[in-house]
């Protein structure tokens, strides 16, 4: 390789040191070039392997450069050192390099040909891409179009309450277009009364990414609207709440339904109140007069019982016997349907004479807790707690199989609250009754009208039952 039997190349320049100066300088020049484009080749195929179809071609071409700059260095150093070997092999690594790249490059020429000059490709691909938008603005706004074709009342509010998106049934429902709603803050114009705080809302909102309820809306010509809402939050990309979307459906009507029916049914309750009064006393003033007056002659009988034969002295006695038992029942009977004192000496009285014969009859147990000084109440409200009571203390002896129960009246200062409790075998799971269950159904309709008449009054019925019994609270305003 370093064989010194040569000549150094300089000899050929006959050491005309501007010659050699020249050839020094344009040859490393040259191999300077040489040196950096296969670097930067490199650097290129390395970094955008992706993009680069054809890498290994690249990388070659680079390793081809790489040879022809070595052989520019090789030739400086035979100025002065005869290295002709090396220069021989280097050549030949260059020829195999060069030859390996046309090998490796021909067959995929007509391929390179076919490839769509970068500034065809980028016309293409913008193309494509208008194309893509066109489609989606498109597809968005047949989507928008649906949403306006949809009853509901839809809009999108961002997170400081402005409407951005504001739908066909929306303007149906508050009279307001898309112009007018467009960019105001949603509550202000519909000047929404909220079940709760907006505060407590926005918090469940951030939390559980939903909320529902009712709303109460005012619509362009100020008549109130009552809405059943839903609203969903929306995130951007990486989950940051950008917003929400709202979308309420008209429930005026259902609503002032739903409160004429509780009239109507108040009203019923109130009346049969009446009428079970009205019975009570007619089977208490006139029936049981009759029977009593019966007594009474059955008595001034039995004085002449002497002169009666044995079959009838025993006819007159049984029939004495039982002119006793119908008075009794029907004491009981128009009792149960409407106990006098209730009205006029109060709930605690009524309550403690229909507990003790309540206890007497079913031989269950009844502890009974009343404030001592427990004023009177509105008549409803004393109405209302009795019959819970009474329907109460019913169902748990016809359905606990409990042997003992206890009553609780607690008077705060705006309210009265009512506790039944048994150790029974609660309600059944499949009872329409349970707890929080279906409100009405063929098992019955004493909680549900207990229920009806509670809430006549103002206040709430809440069950509570397992297998290890239940408790019935009723929660009353006063
Ligand atoms: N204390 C209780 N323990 C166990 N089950 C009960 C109790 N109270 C109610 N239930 C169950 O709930 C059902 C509904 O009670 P509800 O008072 O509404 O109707 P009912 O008592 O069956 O009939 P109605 O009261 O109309 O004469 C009952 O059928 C019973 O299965
Ligand atoms: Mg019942």
């Amino acid at each position: 390789m370093f064989d010194q039997s040569f000549m150094p190349h300089g000899y050929c320049f006959l050491w005309n040191s501007n010659l050699i100066r020249l050839t020094v300088i344009t040859d490393s020049l040259i191999a300077l070039a040489y040196y950096s484009i296969p670097v930067a080749l490199f650097l290129l195929a390395i970094k955008k392997k992706d993009a680069i179809p054809v890498r290994p071609l690249f990388m070659l071409f680079g390793l081809f450069i790489f040879f022809c700059g070595g052989g520019h260095a090789i030739d400086i150093v035979s100025i002065w050192k005869p290295v002709y070997w090396l220069k021989g092999w280097w050549n030949a690594g260059t020829a195999a390099t060069s030859l390996w790249t046309a090998i490796v490059l021909i067959p995929r020429v007509a391929e390179f040909v076919k490839l769509p000059a970068t500034a065809e490709h980028l016309q293409h691909l913008t193309a494509t891409l208008q194309e893509q938008q066109w489609r989606l603005q498109s597809d968005l706004r047949a989507r928008s179009a649906l949403l306006d074709l949809a009853h509901d009342s839809i809009m999108v509010i961002s997170l400081d309450g402005v409407i951005e998106f504001w739908n066909g049934g929306a303007e149906e429902l508050y009279g307001y277009g898309k112009g007018e709603a467009l960019g105001r803050v949603a509550h202000d114009l519909l000047r929404t009364r909220f079940p709760e705080p907006l505060s407590t809302i926005k918090k469940r909102l951030m939390t559980q990414s939903v909320w529902q309820g009712e709303l109460d809306h005012a619509h362009r010509d100020g008549h109130q609207i009552t809405v059943s809402s839903r609203w969903a939050l929306r995130r951007d990309g990486d989950g940051r709440p950008t917003g929400l979307l709202e979308i309420n459906r008209d429930i005026t009507e259902a609503k002032r339904a739903e409160q004429v029916l509780r009239e109507l049914s108040g009203r019923l309750l109130l009346a049969q109140d009446d009428e079970r009064r009205r019975l009570a006393r007619e089977l208490h003033d006139s029936t049981a007069q009759s029977i009593a007056a019966l007594g009474l002659n059955l008595e001034i009988v039995s004085g002449l019982a002497g002169k009666l034969d044995e079959t009838g002295r025993q006819a007159l006695a049984e029939s004495q016997a039982m002119a006793e038992e119908c008075i009794r029942e029907l004491r009981t009977f128009s009792y149960l349907l409407h106990p006098p004192m209730l009205r006029e000496r109060g709930l605690k009285c009524a309550l403690s004479t229909y507990v003790d014969g309540f206890a007497r009859r079913s031989n269950i147990a009844v502890d009974l807790h009343i404030p001592a000084r427990l004023d009177r109440l509105p008549e409803n409200v004393e109405t209302a707690l009795f019959r819970a009571v009474q329907e109460s203390l019913t169902n748990i002896h016809r359905h606990s199989g409990s042997s003992t129960a206890s009553i609780r009246i607690v008077r705060h200062a705006a309210r009265v609250v009512l506790t039944i409790r048994d150790h029974g075998r609660g309600i059944p799971r499949s009872s329409p009754s349970r707890p929080n269950g279906a409100s009405f159904g063929a098992a019955g309709v004493g909680i549900e009208s207990m229920r009806e008449r509670v809430r006549y009054a103002g206040g709430r019925v809440d069950l509570l039952s397992n297998e290890h019994g239940t408790m019935v609270k009723v929660q009353v305003p006063v």
